[in-house]
């Protein structure tokens, strides 16, 4: 089997999965206050500074949750109250998404949603022009899933400034160098099993001078009363690993970025695809970038793992289906309940008509995905789309 959907879930690190699995192993409640439940506390909060430090945040300002999706939830249903407005861009996660439609049914919130540009890009401006004098929170993600476009929050939060910016670092942790504060936002979400941690546990970061945020769990008063329920202290422990060998993660990116391009390159040389990328590389010059040391967050850039192809012959769940017989894991659309394909949110939202955007294909690469696997998928992928699968 060839692993090619990193996006979805990362390969977990060898070290994270061996902390996590340890801590599996024991009786240890980090709010108990005998010797098995201190050394737990004293596991959690070490997580905690591991987690802190690689976002270049306090300790004290991050609250562990169980995914993303929670973490998302409680930033959006505990900033807001009744009949408040929110501005968020169109590219947004279905899990920011689904915070937002919990917060119309049970507070009346009332959501804009930012149009992106044909290529992926957000508009500062359009955020601007969004802003009524009720909203009180903005939402834009730090890079996005399916296309892999990294977004200038610190443009978008400056120009929204004094409505807080909500930025879903999700996709972007592990993957380019990512300092929260540069980021501009003041309230900032990001998952452990994007970057290399076992499933079970997120981080939800609240500046110093972000809205105060009503709980969204309530119960036990773990996490600073943040966060209601027994300390994931399992997952929570290899996200601290993973956080603590982030520096090596973005050092093998490079690597990661050569072999995408070069897997960029054949696909578009061959001529197996009307547009590879296209509406992605932001670079005018041809070569993507990626934000780097100094780079502010103030322009559009691309992840280097991740290449979005669109405009295939075939459709996206036929060529799934068939690329999974061949062992290759990728990935298109979202999968509904019904385990049927929808079209792509993201090729939607850039204005792809339905029947265009069932035609795309997400290929996300890591640290330890093989070269040799890579060149294998291309051979069946060029293979399936001549034979028209
Ligand atoms: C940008 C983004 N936000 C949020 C999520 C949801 O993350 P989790 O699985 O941790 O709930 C994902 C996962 O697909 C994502 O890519």
């Amino acid at each position: 089997m060839v692993y090619l959907d990193e996006n979805a879930t990362a390969t977990p690190l060898p070290a994270a999965a061996a902390a996590a699995a340890e801590w599996l192993r024991r009786a240890a409640n980090a709010s108990s206050p005998h010797a098995a439940g201190r050394a737990a506390r004293g596991a959690v909060e070490r997580a905690r500074r591991q987690v802190a430090g690689s976002l270049g945040v306090e300790a004290r300002h991050v609250t562990f949750c169980a995914s993303a999706t929670e973490a998302l939830h409680a930033a959006v249903l505990g900033a807001l109250r009744p009949g408040e407005h929110v501005v968020a861009s169109a590219l947004e996660h279905a899990a920011l998404w689904g915070a937002l439609e919990q917060a119309r049914r049970l507070l009346g919130v009332e959501v804009t949603r930012v149009a992106v540009s044909a290529r992926g890009e957000v508009d500062p401006e359009a955020f601007a022009r969004a802003l009524r004098p009720n909203t009180r929170l903005c939402a834009l993600m730090a890079a996005q899933s399916e296309l892999g476009v990294v977004y200038p929050t610190r443009a978008v939060a400056e120009r929204v400034a004094p409505v807080p910016l909500l930025c879903d670092a999700s996709q972007a942790w592990g993957k380019v160098p990512l300092r929260l504060p540069s980021t501009g936002a003041r309230l900032a979400v990001v998952s452990g099993h994007k970057a290399g941690a076992p499933l079970g546990a997120a981080a939800l970061w609240c500046a110093p001078d972000a809205p105060p945020l009503a709980p969204l769990l309530l119960g036990g008063a773990q996490e600073r009363g943040r966060r209601a329920g027994t300390e994931l202290t399992p997952p929570i422990v290899g996200l601290g690993v993973a956080a603590e060998a982030l520096g090596e993660r973005l050092a093998a990116m490079g690597a990661v970025r050569a072999l995408r391009d070069a897997l960029e390159a054949r696909l578009a040389s061959r001529g197996a695809l009307l547009a590879v990328g296209a509406g992605v590389d932001l670079d005018a010059g041809g070569a993507p970038r990626v934000p780097g040391e100094g780079w502010a967050w103030g322009a559009h850039a691309r992840l280097p793992n991740t290449l979005m192809l669109r405009s295939l012959a075939v459709e996206g769940d036929l060529l799934l289906q068939a690329l999974d017989l061949a062992g290759f894991c990728v990935s298109s659309g979202s999968a509904c309940a019904s385990g049927a394909l929808e079209p792509s949110a993201a090729l939607l939202a850039l204005g792809c008509a339905p029947p265009e955007a069932r035609r795309g294909l997400r290929v996300s690469l890591g640290p330890t995905t093989p070269a040799e696997g890579v060149w294998r998928f291309a051979d069946a992928l060029e293979g399936l789309l001549s034979a028209g699968v």
